[in-house]
């Protein structure tokens, strides 16, 4: 058959695809490389990352309906963004006054226009309608979470619990369809993991592409399936099928690594477009194709980031945290952005003379101060709950490596260590006794993360531990 059949052919078929029609401001999220949603890893500076190195669109953290309302909307002059802010509760229904406000949600109406899909966390269709009205006529689509498998989420009827729920998941989608669709004219998509079976996910894909929404994006795993797993696409082009019959847009996820990839995964599937997570967050210009340049050396994208975050003043631990996800944690400078309290100390850790002067003012913006008393008592008391809730995560680890152990018909590890025999007994000589001592002299558990490389980190255990302590010190 000559090419020019093959490509008339080609656009016969393509015309024939049903597609639901995109609201005048909404998006269609065919032959789009996208970023994924991620709690702290998908904040505004990150977005822009990934703009600024060809994502053609970005989700923003899932943002649990909730926490959104009862959010008040401002400009914010100097940085140019909009912010959804409340006074935290501490527990309390009528914080005091002179608490500061804190943002829930950011967006930048330059920079991401057209191209921010606000993601929610909800259980409930008019909880969800109620938080989707307060952004809607800043983003170009409401994406409905119903793949996070957190307890967090979980628990209360959200994330991956939804796909349990179908019919729940449904009437979200309607009351957010019926009610914001016509008023604010953007689309409404879903975010789900594939269930176990390809029966049961086809029943749910048919019910969901039935509801209005106009995207469909599925992470290929199962809930109970963990991140380094790979991803499983054997139900990818089922889902793609009953999308397209219905004429919506179905995106995939789960191991894409890169443009390049993401093409060739969305020739080899038929599916309409990709979203990236994992690859993103460690090096944003994953969305740069080959033939512009490709993935750019990590210093680069680290020099963006940091301009990105000081732009909109973004919060230093969020930055901190990133950082660490970007600086690769065999490099000595990640060692070094340890101690960091400031951005004018991370511009000199990395090298970055020209930021120096910028980094100290956006100090002072955001009120750091990193002599001052009260900086350093507050470090210190980030470092203490970091070390508390690795500790923390360590027993929790080794709890459930006793219950998987027990499971499988094994022992805990107390009665793993009252069971074993003396080293004489098991040959072990006495200098490899004296060895094994000295070994243990090495840095302690923490520390021995904290100096894992980020990326090939050797256990889960240390990785772990590394991020409950980076944790810590965020949070805190
Ligand atoms: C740090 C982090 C935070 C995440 N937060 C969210 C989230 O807020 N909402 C969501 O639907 N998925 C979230 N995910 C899941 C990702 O969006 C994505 O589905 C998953 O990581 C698989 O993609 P990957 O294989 O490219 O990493 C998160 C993943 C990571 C690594």
């Amino acid at each position: 058959m000559s090419q020019m059949i093959r490509s008339l052919l080609r656009g016969a078929m393509a015309s024939e695809i049903k597609k639901v029609p995109i609201p005048r401001k909404g998006v269609d999220y065919r032959g789009k490389v996208v970023l994924a949603p991620m709690v702290r890893s998908g904040e505004l500076p990150s977005r822009l990352l990934a703009l600024h190195y060809g994502a053609d669109l970005v989700w923003g953290p899932e943002t649990v309906d909730r926490s959104m309302i009862g959010t008040t909307r401002r400009y914010n002059e100097i940085t140019k963004t909009i912010e959804w802010t409340r006074k935290p509760s501490q527990g309390s229904k009528s914080p005091p006054d002179d608490v500061k406000d804190s943002i829930i949600y950011r967006v930048h109406p330059d920079r991401e226009a057209g191209k921010h899909i606000f993601q929610i966390g909800t259980s409930n269709p008019e909880k969800a309608v109620e938080a989707a009205r307060l952004v809607a006529g800043d983003v170009t689509g409401i994406d409905v979470n119903a793949g996070c498998p957190k307890p967090f989420s979980t628990h209360d009827g959200m994330g991956a619990a939804l796909l349990r729920t179908p019919d729940k998941l449904c009437a979200i989608l309607e009351a957010l369809v019926k009610n914001i669709v016509p008023e604010y004219e953007i689309g409404i998509s879903v975010k789900i993991r594939i269930l176990e079976t390809p029966a049961e996910t086809e029943a749910l894909v048919r019910k969901l592409v039935a509801t209005g929404i106009t995207g469909l994006t599925v992470h290929c795993r199962t809930t109970p399936m963990r991140p380094r797993e790979r991803a499983i696409r054997g139900q990818l082009r089922m889902i793609r099928d009953i999308c397209h019959e219905a004429g919506v847009a179905c995106v995939m996820n789960g191991d894409v690594e890169s443009r390049d990839h993401a093409a060739t995964l969305i020739s080899e599937f038929g599916v309409d477009g990709a979203m990236i997570a994992t690859c993103a967050e460690k090096n944003s210009s994953c969305f740069r194709a080959g033939s512009e340049g490709g993935t750019a050396p990590w210093e680069q994208v680290v020099e963006k980031y940091v301009e990105f975050a000081m732009d909109v003043h973004n919060k230093f631990g969020n930055t901190k945290y990133l950082l660490c996800q970007l600086v690769p944690g065999k490099s000595a400078t990640y060692r070094l952005l340890q101690p960091c309290k400031s951005y004018a100390a991370v511009c000199e850790v990395l090298g970055h003379a020209h930021l120096l002067e910028r980094a100290r003012e956006v100090d002072q913006a955001i009120g750091i101060d990193p002599e001052s008393k009260a900086q350093q008592a507050a470090d210190k008391s980030a470092a203490k709950a970091g070390q508390k809730a690795a500790r923390k995560k360590q027993e929790q680890q080794q709890k459930q490596n006793n219950a998987s152990a027990l499971a499988a018909g094994g022992n805990s590890a107390r009665e793993r260590a009252n069971n074993k025999k003396p080293l004489s007994e098991r040959g072990v000589t006495a200098q490899k006794q004296q060895q094994g001592q000295e070994n243990q002299k090495s840095p302690s558990p923490i520390a021995d993360a904290m100096l894992q490389p980020t990326h090939d980190a050797t256990t889960a255990a240390a990785e772990a531990s590394k991020v409950t302590l980076l944790e810590g010190i965020i949070s805190s």
